[in-house]
């Protein structure tokens, strides 16, 4: 007889059903190896590997820096820690844009060499080609509107998008193309929450949320933001679910005293 438990592996269909029977989707981003493993075990729904490795795991001040090779070492660490959640993969600035070979090649390289579920590119229209092309390869595709980081020097700055008329048109419409051209979901990102509601109730696809209220079908946070690695980075919409800058630096302070107090490593603790 078998021991082996039946693992629910979710895919971009359960998502879908996910939202027609109105249960939340729970997003997190990860990029290595160990927390795909306590996240996946802990049961997340979809892990991002997001560009924001960029930021949180390189240092760098944008996405822009990071490369698809990056993004696939990255991929392959959280896709070998993972036996349930679905992995999707941001596919970074520079690697699609303007030009639906490339990104569909992109996507190839992706897919091929870590192992991952799924992928996600960032605007509206202008990149709706791109997600025809990928999507027609058999490759599903995320998309993510209202602030898109990898534009960061066309917007100018971080704060709230599509809070003018203009803009809040423009995004419905971007929303609608998106699911037109083929995506399984959209993330929606630092947008008013009255119009996160609006777009996710006009969608058959799940919008997974950032800043972007409760009235949309998931939320995704950063982890090293949820876990609180990071005091600096305060945004209204991120909770705190550790403090874990703080829980680390006492215990750093805490070994620096026993290993010069001549405390670690006691005699059990040696061979
Ligand atoms: O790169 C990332 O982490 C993201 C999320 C913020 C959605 O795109």
């Amino acid at each position: 007889m078998s021991v082996h438990k039946e693992i629910k592996k979710i895919t971009t269909r359960t998502l879908l059903d996910m939202k027609q029977k109105g249960e939340k989707i729970a997003m997190l981003t990860a990029y290595d190896f160990t927390m795909a493993c306590i996240l996946d075990e802990a049961g997340i729904d979809v892990l991002l590997v997001g560009d924001s490795a960029s930021n949180v795991m390189a240092g760098h001040e944008t996405t822009l820096p990071i490369t698809l090779d990056q993004m696939i070492y990255h991929a392959q660490s959280v896709v070998r820690g993972v036996n349930h959640a679905l992995v999707v993969v941001d596919l970074p600035f520079g690697s699609y844009q303007g030009n639906s070979k490339r990104a569909l090649e992109s996507s190839i390289k992706i897919m091929k060499e870590s192992g991952a579920h799924a992928v996600k590119l960032e605007g509206g229209s202008e990149v709706s080609d791109s997600i025809k092309r990928i999507t027609s390869a058999g490759i599903p595709v995320m998309g993510h509107l209202g602030l898109t980081p990898q534009s960061i020097y066309k917007f100018g700055t971080y704060t709230v998008r599509a809070k003018d008329e203009e803009e809040a048109a423009k995004l419905k419409q971007d929303a609608r193309k998106l699911e037109s051209s083929g995506c399984f979901a959209i993330v929606l990102e630092k947008i008013p929450a009255a119009l996160a509601a609006e777009v996710s109730k006009s969608l058959t696809i799940p919008t997974i949320g950032i800043g972007a209220g409760s009235d949309v079908d998931g939320q995704v946070l950063v982890t090293h933001d949820f876990l609180g690695l990071n005091k600096e980075f305060s945004p209204r919409f991120l909770r705190r679910y550790l403090q874990l800058h703080e829980l680390i630096t006492k215990a750093v302070q805490e070994y620096s005293k026993d290993v010069k107090s001549k405390d670690f490593p006691n005699s059990k603790e040696q061979y």
